[in-house]
């Protein structure tokens, strides 16, 4: 059952906030221990064919060339808000965003969406085991800031054995002082796990859990991923490819009330 959350923030002007979390309290639990936790159908296939359409729009605007070679292969696509108004809705999504609320704080910010899309006829389509957040020095220093994102994957295809499903090492977003495999690597580690879902689900993972996209095989179809993540607001984190000039999203920045401006990763009151 979805549950409230009441915060308080300490020295602030702020009032108190009530959240609803739209999770169980085991799947909280799930993704602060375990490091992921999915939602099956999580939009509708009518909601999961109008992501799919969208991205497919963006891909053709853009024009990109399918990469092909070792790793990281097929196309990605750059902040995807600013693009299309279906991902633009996402702004505002609520199990993802209250999640994020959940164990990062209620002050959130959404970072820019990308997709992905990988090709069954096409080499180098699976990604190799990789964290998102590469920043942890060893020693940690007392008051070093832990890279703590949420990813939000969300599958506008099926995702099995023969397009490539997703792999993860339950529980490893904790190993933050483990020397990671020299990538790129691609083979089994202990303890992984095969996530395999249907379009319209989401698994939502720490951005530091180890990870990785299996192959896709010529017997499999075209798989299209979107990443949505979510940091706490105040904190800057390095973003892939240019925000568009008057993109979609350029509304959201005039006169945002104080949820937008966190949201947009601009909060008020730190100093
Ligand atoms: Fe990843």
């Amino acid at each position: 059952m979805p549950f409230t959350l009441n915060y308080h923030i300490h020295h602030h002007f702020l009032p108190d906030r009530s959240y609803e979390i739209q999770a169980t309290e085991a799947e909280v639990n799930m993704l602060v221990e375990q490091g992921y936790v999915i939602y099956e159908r999580l939009f509708s296939p009518e909601q999961t064919a109008r992501l799919r359409e969208a991205l497919d729009s963006v891909a053709e605007e853009e024009g990109h060339e399918i990469r092909s070679g070792k790793n990281w292969g097929g196309i990605f696509l750059r902040h995807l808000m600013d693009k299309h108004p279906a991902f633009l809705e996402l702004f505002r999504f609520e199990p993802g965003l209250s999640l994020a609320r959940a164990v990062l704080g209620p002050q959130v910010q959404v970072l820019p969406m990308t997709g992905r899309i990988a090709y069954p006829d096409t080499e180098g389509q699976a990604t190799p085991w990789h964290i998102h957040q590469r920043v942890v020095p060893s020693p940690t220093p007392a008051f070093f800031s832990m890279p703590h994102v949420l990813d939000c994957l969300i599958y506008l295809d099926d995702v099995d054995d023969a397009s490539g499903p997703l792999c993860v090492v339950p529980g490893s977003h904790k190993r933050i002082h483990e020397e990671f495999p020299t990538s790129p690597y691609h083979e089994n580690l202990p303890d992984q796990v095969i996530v395999r879902v249907p379009a319209g689900s989401c698994v939502v993972i720490h951005g530091n859990l180890y990870h990785r996209g299996l192959p896709t095989t010529p017997q499999g179809k075209t798989r299209r991923l979107l990443i949505l993540p979510y940091a706490a607001s105040w904190v800057k984190l390095p973003t892939f490819g240019e925000r568009p000039e008057k993109g979609l999203m350029e509304p959201l920045y005039e006169n945002p009330d104080q949820e937008t401006r966190e949201m947009l990763g601009m909060p008020e009151g730190l100093y």
